[in-house]
């Protein structure tokens, strides 16, 4: 019979529950989560294996409340909404072009996995964008999925993810995060490959949505975000994806990087049915003196008659620190927001 665990705070300690759980249930979650907080451990003698269990158990119960709508009375279900499963009061507040970002907080006992990537989203952001335009069983398609936020929140949604990772660390812990932080995954699927291999073997119209963010050219082997930097090497955690000569992150040229990321762009759009979306997640950025206006040198590129550019929003990154670039001699910006490019594809 399985153990069912009430809801509990942020990194409240389960000590009167954990006791109950079966030993079998323990095996998965071994994992090194923030044990700072779990002062229990000593206080109580309550196994650590235990205490995760129960706080993961707590962090699904979460993550769903947070990505589920809950029906309310007044709702309007449209029959012509072919889009999304969203009332008419969700769909027209998801429509803002500005969001903020939606993290899980300092100290939360599932940013473990995500901080190991150097370059992660957030999944109830990335759940918004599912949510928003697919509906309960759609395929996603995330070409460069890193440690599978992507699929996280499609295991959540009810939706069908395939997320495609060149660099075998990533893709592992990808796999292992859904194990750690989804449980049954519903079936996602993590193909550990360079997007240019996998995307013949997927056939053409496969997917109802493709969602990314791609790697900002090779801005994180660069020095401009030196102290973001300092402080991952301080903590040993990856300052870059990986070595390979395969990944985009290592492309020397910017317009050679540019040239690539669109040719892959239009092959995934190739992937997604006729008249629905693709939601590419970027960043502009400093590379010494220059300002790169990824975003717009990105969407300029890839529109064409197949891909319509129809929206760009920002996603605000309230959880950066501010730093004292150029001051008090010259403007240089704090780059505290990601555009959400949104295009809908159109087959001939
Ligand atoms: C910005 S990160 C994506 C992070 C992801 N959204 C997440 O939440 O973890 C870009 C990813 O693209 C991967 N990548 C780079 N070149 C690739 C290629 N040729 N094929 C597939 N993946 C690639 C990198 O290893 C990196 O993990």
């Amino acid at each position: 019979m399985k153990t069912t665990i009430p809801p509990l705070a942020n990194n409240e300690i389960p000590t009167n529950r954990a006791n109950e759980l079966k030993d079998d249930q323990l095996e998965m979650f071994n994992k090194d989560v923030s044990l700072e907080n779990l002062k229990a451990v000593k206080e109580f003698g309550i196994p650590v294996s235990k205490i995760l269990l129960a706080m993961s158990e707590t962090c699904r119960h979460e993550a769903k409340q947070t990505l589920n709508i809950e029906s309310r009375p007044e709702d309007k279900y449209s029959d012509r909404n072919k889009l999304n499963d969203l009332p008419g009061r969700v769909w027209i507040q998801e429509t803002k072009s500005n969001w903020r970002q939606k993290g899980l907080g300092k100290g939360h006992p599932h940013t473990s996995y995500e901080r190991l990537h150097p370059a992660p989203f957030s999944y109830q952001d990335v759940g918004r964008l599912i949510r928003f335009f697919t509906k309960s069983n759609d395929r996603v398609l995330d070409p460069f999925c890193g440690i599978g936020s992507t699929l996280k929140a499609c295991s959540f949604l009810n939706r069908k993810g395939i997320g495609v990772e060149l660099s075998p660390t990533w893709a592992e812990l990808a796999s292992e995060r859904l194990t750690v932080e989804v449980g049954d995954n519903h079936g996602q699927e993590v193909v550990c490959k360079d997007i240019r291999d996998a995307l013949p073997n997927f056939t053409d119209e496969q997917f109802q949505f493709a969602v990314t963010s791609p790697p900002y050219w090779n801005i994180l082997t660069k020095n401009g975000d030196h102290k973001v930097k300092e402080s991952r090497l301080a903590k040993n955690l990856a300052t870059q994806y990986s070595d390979s000569q395969q990944d985009l992150g290592n492309i020397k040229k910017y317009e050679s990087f540019l040239q690539q990321l669109t040719n892959i762009f239009r092959q995934v759009a190739a992937k997604v049915e006729n008249k629905r979306y693709m939601a590419i997640i970027v960043s502009d950025f400093r590379h010494g003196s220059e300002f790169y206006p990824f975003h717009s040198d990105l969407y300029h590129r890839l529109c064409d008659d197949v891909i319509k550019l129809v929206g760009i929003s920002t996603l605000e990154q309230t959880h950066k620190k501010l730093y004292p670039y150029g001051y008090p001699f010259c403007y240089i910006p704090n780059i505290h927001h990601q555009y959400i490019l949104l295009f809908r594809v159109f087959h001939q």
